[in-house]
């Protein structure tokens, strides 16, 4: 298994409090089972609940057992149904060990048949971390670090496991590989944890443990070591988020709050920036003249979101910076043997930094030879580390499944990006450059404006939410952003709903269109606007209902449409970041309408870390 979450704690209070309520912190990643393992004075007691944290909360809370040292998890199904019995914590078989492991081992068939063949092993669950238990157990002579580093030979995949013994009841145990995971550094006590905010409440010090690293967490020491057990001597680093950020600040859903606070990310991302003369800095990563003139080729890669940013992301730099860029998923890119050199820039999207397609195909593209430069939200995630340079969105954490305020963030580093390297190239006029900083730097405040639509949007929610498909069209960057609706509306209101270049429809899919078809249409590149318009035409003629995203003034396409949603005036370039904004809050409201589990959709996680 899995997408999940590790917390673990030894000191000098009750492991039992500090686990249910760092496993609390990390609800919003998405699981549907938990549990708890305590050394109890010399014994390992473990407790699992299917459901959420408070069912396995409850069932502890009346219990009389505690303990000084402990693990918890919350688990994610892929490799067995969401049951208790699936559920982590995992015991060797003699039940003196313990483990918690979040990622996939991909040869854990293999090593099940040797371990039921060579030590007659019976397994308990369906999970593939089971066998981590048992490897660690068949290796356990009283070194708990030995064990834990002769199983991990054996294994195969990513993972981050921490495991604890009955017999040393005072230190954690945990290594990585491709998954993430942090040691927290508190008084007279210390963490592991998969997640920062499970530790925000008591440190906000942090080691981040590298791919293949084992350490090992006392009440007090932390000790890394790398694979050959040399001493490993970690900076700290120390958190800066505000604890308020991470939770939801009066509003009813993460989502919504994460909508809101668009303005404030935009105006973040862009003002770091940019200095007072209108010049951007790019956080010292450095890309002259020579460097630029030397790369023929930007391959864009991502998943879900970051890759509909990605679409956007190419016409920028096409257009202001004149280098021919692809897009691609990085689900498909791993496995195509892409044209990749060392004449290649792979620019990778994640707001995560912790998504293993985009993980492993940036991976590919090292390999190959290309420079990685990584847009990415998180701060020390995997493919920050990973990448020969990051540079971060500003958006503060990102709590909610559905992306919005990562995506529109995304979207302000590209621009800088694109206008940077257009500039330094000499191939964008300076009079274009700062026409765009000066669309640039009024964002927020249009965007402020944009989120005052969400009246006429609830309004159109309640008419809408009974639909069960909606379309959404548009010609141009007004592609991506269709894109992105439609995503938004299927994962958290599961209506179905479909996105396509306006001018393909005509081409096939127009043949779906019946009476009152709900259509979308975005229309805010002027440059297209002409040819929006017959679109628009086209799909009423056969009695389709037409919600146009325009515009203020463009008034000839309220006439033609049943309503129009109208966002600030701005140039083409800039209008996928205002244009997706009544769009997330639409799908929003119907979500919330439909009464769905709006932050934490169903069948979707937060960072998706198996492939
Ligand atoms: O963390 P990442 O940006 O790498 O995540 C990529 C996608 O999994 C993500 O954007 C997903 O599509 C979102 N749930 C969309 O709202």
């Amino acid at each position: 298994m899995t997408m999940c979450g590790i917390v673990g704690y030894v000191g000098n209070n009750s492991a039992k409090d500090m686990i249910i309520d760092g496993l609390k912190s990390l609800e919003y990643r998405g699981y549907d089972s938990a549990g708890i393992a305590l050394n109890a004075k010399g014994k390992i007691i473990v407790r699992k609940e299917s459901g959420v944290i408070a069912n396995l909360e409850k069932k502890i809370g009346k219990q009389d057992f505690d303990g000084n040292l402990g693990i918890g998890h919350t688990r994610w199904a892929t490799h067995g149904s969401p049951i208790r019995e699936n559920a982590h914590p995992h015991l060797s078989a003699d039940g003196r060990i313990a483990i918690v492991h979040n990622g996939i081992i991909e040869n854990y068939l293999e090593l099940k048949a040797q371990l039921k063949k060579n030590h007659r092993i019976e397994f308990k669950s369906e999970t593939d971390s089971e066998v981590i238990a048992h490897l660690i157990g068949a290796h356990y002579k009283g070194d708990l670090v030995e064990a834990v580093r002769k199983a991990v030979e054996r294994m195969r995949g990513a993972y981050a496991v921490g495991a604890i013994a009955a017999d040393e009841p005072d230190k954690i145990v945990a290594v990585r590989k491709d998954a993430p995971l942090i040691a927290g550094i508190g008084q007279d006590s210390n963490y592991l944890a998969s997640d920062i905010p499970a530790l925000l409440k008591y440190t906000r010090d942090i080691y981040l443990i590298e791919n293949d690293e084992i350490v090992i967490i006392t009440a007090d020491d932390i000790k890394i070591y790398d694979e050959d057990m040399t001493r490993v001597r970690r900076e700290v680093m120390h958190v800066t988020w505000d604890a308020a950020a991470a939770e939801k600040g009066g509003y009813e859903h993460f989502m919504k709050k994460e909508i809101c606070e668009q303005p404030e990310g935009i105006r973040e991302t862009l003002e770091r920036r940019l200095d007072d003369r209108g010049d951007i800095k790019l956080d010292g990563v450095e890309l002259t003249k020579k460097e630029l003139d030397a790369i023929d080729r930007i391959y864009i890669v991502a998943c879900g979101t970051a890759s509909h940013a990605g679409m956007q992301g190419k016409a920028l730099i096409e257009r202001f910076a004149g280098i021919p860029t692809e897009t691609d998923l990085a689900s498909e890119f791993r496995y195509r043997n892409p044209l990749v050199n060392e004449r290649t820039l792979f620019l990778c999207i994640s707001q995560s930094g912790e998504t293993l397609d985009t993980l492993e195909a940036l991976r590919e593209a090292k390999r190959k030879g290309a420079r990685v430069l990584s847009i990415c939200n998180v701060v020390g995630s995997s493919v920050a580390r990973e990448s020969d340079d990051v540079f971060y969105t500003w958006a503060g954490p990102e709590i909610a499944v559905a992306s919005t305020k990562a995506y529109t963030t995304q979207l302000v580093c590209l621009y800088l990006i694109a206008l940077y390297m257009g500039r330094e190239r000499g191939v964008l006029p300076e009079s274009e450059y700062r026409r765009m900083i000066e669309e640039l730097r009024a964002l927020p405040q249009k965007a402020e404006e944009t989120l005052k639509t969400e009246n006429q949007i609830r309004e159109l929610a309640e008419r809408f939410c009974i639909k069960e498909q909606i379309f959404y069209i548009g010609r141009g960057q007004d592609v991506g952003t269709a894109y992105e609706a439609s995503l938004k509306l299927k994962e958290v209101s599961y209506i179905n709903s479909f996105a396509i270049a306006a001018g393909e429809l005509k081409h096939g899919t127009i043949a779906l269109i019946r009476k009152q078809t709900l259509f979308f249409v975005l229309a805010s590149q002027d440059a297209l606007y002409e040819k929006m318009l017959s679109n628009i035409e086209e799909i009423k003629a056969r009695s389709a209902h037409v919600v146009s995203i325009a515009k203020k003034g463009n008034r000839r396409i309220a006439k033609v449409s049943d309503e129009t949603i109208f966002i600030p005036q701005c140039a083409d370039e800039v209008a996928p970041i205002l244009a997706v904004i009544p769009l997330q809050l639409l799908a929003y409201h119907i979500a919330k309408l439909k009464k769905r589990n709006i932050d934490k959709p169903r069948n979707l996680a937060k960072s998706v870390t198996v492939e």
